[in-house]
């Protein structure tokens, strides 16, 4: 028998985020955003730790889908996408623009080293590129000051006909808690690329999720907004929950008790001892440790659900196991369902809050020993 642990990836769930996403952009806030925006949705890390099948197949009426891995691109092409894909990172080394030629993927051109590479290239047909800006990130792009010369090389390369298109992006350092430096990086871009036409691509979840964000910003073309984190049901705003914006858990990890203990008042439960039953407890121990991807960090009174009920854990996470308080839980025994976050249970957000983490990063974390069952349609 394996270990009573799996996470369950709701195909049906991921659509209907997407879904939710795309109803908001149809709904803008201002009057000068003239058309809805196209969605680029973003599946890098195997869909945030979803699988690239799944979002493949949740994401079917999305406009294109966006990544950073060149093998989950091609893994994407030969699940039959067709539409556009576009690497975040672009290309890494003179060879990988053969792999963008023969799979028709939509290139990001961040830095002079790939404007390089591209000049040398052959191509037997143009492709399409964006060109990015850094606004203030600081991570990739251009700087401001060099942009325009960076977009009037690859307009050389639309007549040389190695690319088809260039469009313009840049990327949101505090989209999700500062509005005044969103604001700022939004100045920049329209200062920067006034004047250049082309489509526009600046917008990841928490600006895609901000109505009017994105509108107004040189796009002669039309914009593509980059959700990611929203469409796998998890919030990129810590004071707004994915519930409240709509969304649902994409994700579902849950294990089983393997044990059930009383432990007296005073003695402690687990490693180190960090916590101390302050009076005759009963404890669960859950088949789901650290090395299933469940955040060690994590501290007592982290949300967790056995039986249907809202409990806590207690003490510290091991490699294996975890230990949950059973008093709210009174008739729980070995074989009781613990929910460890998604449906069901706490949400994703919550358990990373507990752990001092993002629930991108816990999507992504979890193990491959954890066997993955896929929803392929809503349980009755
Ligand atoms: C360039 C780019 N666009 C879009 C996204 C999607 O961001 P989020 O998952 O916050 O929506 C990311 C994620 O890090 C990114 O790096």
């Amino acid at each position: 028998m394996p270990r009573p642990i799996s996470a369950t990836i709701s195909v049906p769930a991921l659509a209907h985020n997407l879904k939710t996403v795309t109803a908001q952009l149809a709904r803008p806030a201002i009057p000068v955003a003239r058309v809805c925006p196209r969605v680029w949705a973003v599946i890098k890390a195997r869909g945030y730790g979803h699988g690239i099948g799944p979002a493949v197949r949740a994401f079917s009426r999305a406009d294109g889908l966006a990544m950073l891995d060149l093998e989950e691109a091609v893994q994407c092409r030969e699940l039959g996408w067709a539409g556009p894909i576009l690497l975040l990172e672009g290309f890494f080394e003179p060879r990988d623009l053969a792999v963008l030629d023969e799979y028709r993927l939509t290139t990001t051109l961040h830095n002079t080293e790939q404007l390089d590479m591209l000049s040398a290239a052959r191509l037997s047909r143009p492709i399409d590129a964006f060109i990015k800006l850094d606004t203030g990130m600081s991570r990739l792009g251009f700087a401001p000051d060099r942009f325009r010369d960076a977009y009037a090389r690859a307009m050389g390369f639309v007549d040389r006909k190695l690319l088809a298109s260039a469009g313009k992006m840049t990327h949101f350092a505090r989209a999700d808690d500062d509005a005044q430096t969103t604001q700022q990086q939004l100045d920049v871009f329209r200062q920067a690329t006034q004047g250049l036409p082309g489509s526009v691509s600046v917008c990841n979840s928490a600006a895609t999720l901000t109505p009017g964000l994105w509108a107004g910003l040189n796009d002669t073309d039309g914009q593509w907004v980059r959700p990611g984190i929203c469409l796998y049901g998890a919030s990129p705003f810590a004071a707004r929950s994915a519930a409240e914006l709509g969304l649902q858990p994409a994700m579902t990890l849950a294990s089983r008790l393997i044990s059930v203990r009383t432990v007296a008042a005073g003695s402690g439960v687990g490693y180190g001892h960090i916590f101390t039953a302050p009076k005759t407890t009963r404890v669960g121990i859950v088949a789901c440790g650290y090395a299933d991807g469940y955040p060690r960090h994590a501290v007592t009174g982290t949300p967790v659900t056995v039986g249907g009920v809202r409990t806590r854990l207690v003490g510290r996470v091991s490699m294996d196991m975890l230990a949950v308080d059973l008093d709210p839980v009174p008739h729980a025994e070995v074989g009781a369902p613990v929910v460890l976050w998604g449906e069901g249970g706490p949400s994703v957000d919550e358990v990373a809050t507990a752990a001092g983490t993002i629930g991108y990063e816990l999507m992504c974390a979890v193990a491959p020993r954890v066997p993955k069952t896929i929803l392929e349609e809503r349980q009755a």
